[in-house]
């Protein structure tokens, strides 16, 4: 790795600043911690708040980069081998929200597939756009999305302005991205990639190819979940030879992020890189070995069985012959052990390792899942959801007058919110769409078994949000 990526130079800026001011008559007011509650500065420290800075001297501005925000940008896109890369402080929700909108004019299409993340559809709600739904392959035995369907992007990107592509899977399933992004470069359109759950991917060679190195035309990935920055803290991407203009999409994060970007999100952006950039290898060959270890240990208990994933730091372990379901086992696991899982569904757990754990970690998991309790078995995996009928865009049918009825009335109706059971972990209806006899029967039944609903304003389902006719 250059000898230039041995820099943070935000995060040296930031302890230069520190060192120099002697009188910082700016915000934020707690000024470096002095006038922070005394508990709060005792638990957090001293130098993390003296770092909790604006646009002082030397510390360049988010939005307008000539400085060392410029030069730690510069340094993710070299360590990443984009051609660009912008700090996010708003997740990667903000940088989907931007490169939605840099993509696509009001009015026009984006292909989509149904198991994109809700943040994707908060954008076709921002920008205004049409989706053209791609259908998504389930797994049969855990019942969890695991790709988009190849047919169905296809048809899906005919009339559209973009595709959106999820790579990897909330479960570490990468899918075939090289023909995936192959066949919307042949229909002449961008590709915009969620890496979320992928950032450490350009780290190593085990691990599935970045969808950068792929050749993707804009990328976001959220680098407080694997890549060892702060919560709230991701980067957005541009691949080299991208077909959207940097211009462009620096002018639509400027609309989506906060005037008054955290420096310490920035600076631990700008750490963590570097760390990647020089150890990410060791590091992630630690996480690997460990997580085959894990899957060795999990694999010897009776009733547990790890489904392979294409990201072996995923241990997404099937509870099914356990005779207990995911949900109670991760319930189980947090009351009797301390064990808290990344998530938890119908017929599976989900871990995350990462070069934050140790030995220690394996053992203790393994211990306790060595004596989950066999429980009143794991009711049968839903049907897949019906496929949806789109009758107006979900920005009319969100923003526009709307009103909660009581779901059983629904049926007929044009939904004005997203709601997405897990399982199957995708929406069963979305804003916009029509509420037919099966969706609210579908719902009705999620609703019942008491399956988490992601979305709707009512979180039993009792009622629905649904368009004001
Ligand atoms: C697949 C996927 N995309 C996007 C997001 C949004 O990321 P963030 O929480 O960084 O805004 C998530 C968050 O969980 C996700 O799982």
């Amino acid at each position: 790795m250059a000898e230039e990526q041995r820099r943070a130079p935000l995060f040296e800026a930031l302890q230069a600043y520190a060192r120099k001011v002697r009188a910082p008559l700016h915000v934020p007011g707690h000024k470096m911690g002095r006038a922070a509650p005394p508990e709060w500065r005792a638990f957090l420290g001293e130098s993390g708040l003296a770092i909790d800075q604006t646009e002082a001297p030397g510390l360049d501005d988010l939005h307008a980069p000539e400085g060392v925000i410029a030069e730690a940008q510069e340094l993710a896109a070299a360590a990443f081998g984009a051609w660009r890369s912008y700090f996010l402080v708003g997740g990667t929700t903000a940088g989907l929200h931007a490169l939605i909108l840099a993509a696509c004019e009001p009015g026009t299409a984006i292909a989509v597939p149904r198991h994109a993340h809700r943040s994707v559809l908060g954008a076709l709600i921002l920008a205004g756009l049409r989706p053209h739904w791609v259908r998504v392959a389930f797994d049969p035995e855990l019942g969890l999305a695991t790709g988009a369907d190849r047919g169905s992007l296809q048809e899906a990107l005919q009339g559209a302005a973009a595709a959106v592509l999820v790579h990897p899977t909330y479960y570490g399933i990468a899918a075939a991205l090289e023909a995936e992004i192959g066949l919307v470069h042949g229909a002449g359109l961008p590709v915009l990639v969620d890496e979320a759950h992928g950032t450490h991917f350009a780290f190593h060679p085990d691990l599935p190819p970045s969808a950068l190195s792929l050749g993707a035309d804009g990328v976001v990935q959220s680098v407080h979940k694997t890549g060892g920055s702060l919560t709230q803290s991701s980067l957005c991407h541009l691949g080299r030879g991208s077909r959207l203009t940097p211009a462009r999409v620096a002018e639509m994060l400027r609309l989506v992020q906060t005037t008054s970007p955290s420096y310490l999100l920035m600076a631990s952006l700008d750490v963590a890189r570097r760390a990647l950039a020089l150890e990410g290898r060791a590091a992630w060959e630690r996480a690997l070995v460990l997580a085959e270890e894990a899957r060795r240990r999990v694999e010897a208990i009776p009733g547990l069985r790890v489904r392979p994933t294409d990201d072996p730091t995923k241990l997404l372990i099937d509870v099914r012959r356990r005779s207990i379901s995911g949900f109670r086992a991760a319930e189980w696991l947090w009351d009797e052990a301390g064990v808290a899982v990344e998530a938890a569904g119908l017929t599976y757990l989900l871990a995350v390792l990462t070069p934050g754990d140790t030995m220690e970690t394996v053992d203790t998991l393994a211990a306790a899942l060595s004596r989950l309790p066999s429980d009143e078995g794991v009711p049968a995996l839903p049907p897949e959801p019906p496929w949806p009928e789109v009758v107006m865009t979900p920005r009319a049918a969100y923003l526009g007058p709307k009103r909660a009825v009581p779901l059983e009335e629904a049926v007929g109706r044009i939904a004005a919110e997203l709601v997405a059971p897990y399982p199957p972990g995708i929406p069963v209806v979305a804003p916009g769409e029509r509420l037919t006899r099966d969706v609210v029967d579908y719902l009705g039944h999620a609703a019942r078994s008491g399956w988490h609903l992601q979305g709707p304003a009512d979180p039993r389902l009792r009622s629905i949000q649904v368009v004001e006719e």
